[in-house]
């Protein structure tokens, strides 16, 4: 399988129940009127399929495929598509970089909290832009972590922050790919180009500082992370805080969520 960077999340309990809370009323909102019932749609990095089979509802005479890298992310989205009955999808363990389908076969390509993780992110647009027919259209959303916004403030939350980031970016991410998406697909020749952005709130805030805790505990573990001043112990100190931080009984942890549009000339 073609693996060109480190998927830090990784597929365990805390990452999967984090996904499941994504719906497409909200996570594919921008994407939404750009809909048709008989349209088909493929959405690569599906994840555990939540947001997938609202889109399947959305396209109801049409077809939608799911796309992951990794079998046991099929394997829930699978199980989601059984308990929402949705009848008009289907899943592949595949790449975003080699998408197993011919040249112009989908109307539509989303991809939802992918490009973010991705050391080439152009060369997946040029992939998902092949298998888009002509006046096809793709709509992708990724974070930007300059915009987060975290209430109340504290300096080593916002410190373990910044450790988790310097990790994505050791794992061939990129942080800060939302503001890079204009760029990306007029390089990669999309046109009519929208581009807005979004706060994502998480409601459960101990799960969000339990997903980023682990992934800055497993980065100082593998030793890819270590600022100046910053070993292990100083680390175990700042997830603490995070751990802490999150069960305060009022708590703001807001994420940027960049959306875009872009078409296919036809
Ligand atoms: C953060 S999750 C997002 C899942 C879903 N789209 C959502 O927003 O809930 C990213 C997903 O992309 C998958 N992934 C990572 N690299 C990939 C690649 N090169 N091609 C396809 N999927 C990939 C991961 O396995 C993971 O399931």
């Amino acid at each position: 399988m073609d693996r060109r960077e480190t998927y830090m999340v990784g597929c365990g309990d805390v990452a999967v129940r984090y996904m499941r809370r994504r719906h497409a009323a909200r996570d594919a909102a921008f994407f939404l009127p750009h809909l048709k019932p008989e349209m088909r749609l493929l959405d690569c990095g599906c994840g555990p399929g939540t947001i997938t089979v609202g889109l399947a509802e959305a396209v109801a005479q049409g077809q939608v495929v799911g796309v992951d890298l990794e079998e046991s992310q099929i394997e829930a989205a699978r199980q989601t598509a059984r308990q929402h009955g949705a009848a008009n999808v289907e899943w592949r363990v595949a790449s975003v970089y080699q998408l197993p389908f011919p040249d112009r076969s989908f109307d539509a390509v989303f991809s939802h909290a992918l490009f973010e993780h991705l050391g080439e992110p152009a060369a997946a647009l040029e992939e998902i832009r092949r298998v888009l027919r002509p006046g096809g259209l793709t709509a992708i959303s990724s974070p930007d972590w300059s915009g987060n916004l975290m209430a109340p403030r504290d300096p080593d939350v916002e410190q373990a922050i910044q450790v988790y980031k310097a990790i994505q970016q050791r794992n061939g991410g990129n942080p800060y790919v939302g503001r890079d998406f204009g760029r990306l697909l007029q390089e990669a020749r999309f046109s009519r180009i929208a581009l807005s952005a979004i706060y994502d709130c998480y409601e459960d805030a101990p799960l969000v500082a339990e997903l980023l805790a682990q992934r800055i505990e497993e980065g100082v573990g593998k030793q890819i992370v270590a600022g100046p001043g910053l070993g292990r112990a100083e680390v175990g100190g700042l997830c603490r805080a995070l751990r802490q931080w999150a069960k305060q009984p009022a708590v703001l942890f807001a994420q940027t969520f960049v959306d875009a549009i872009g078409y296919v000339d036809a």
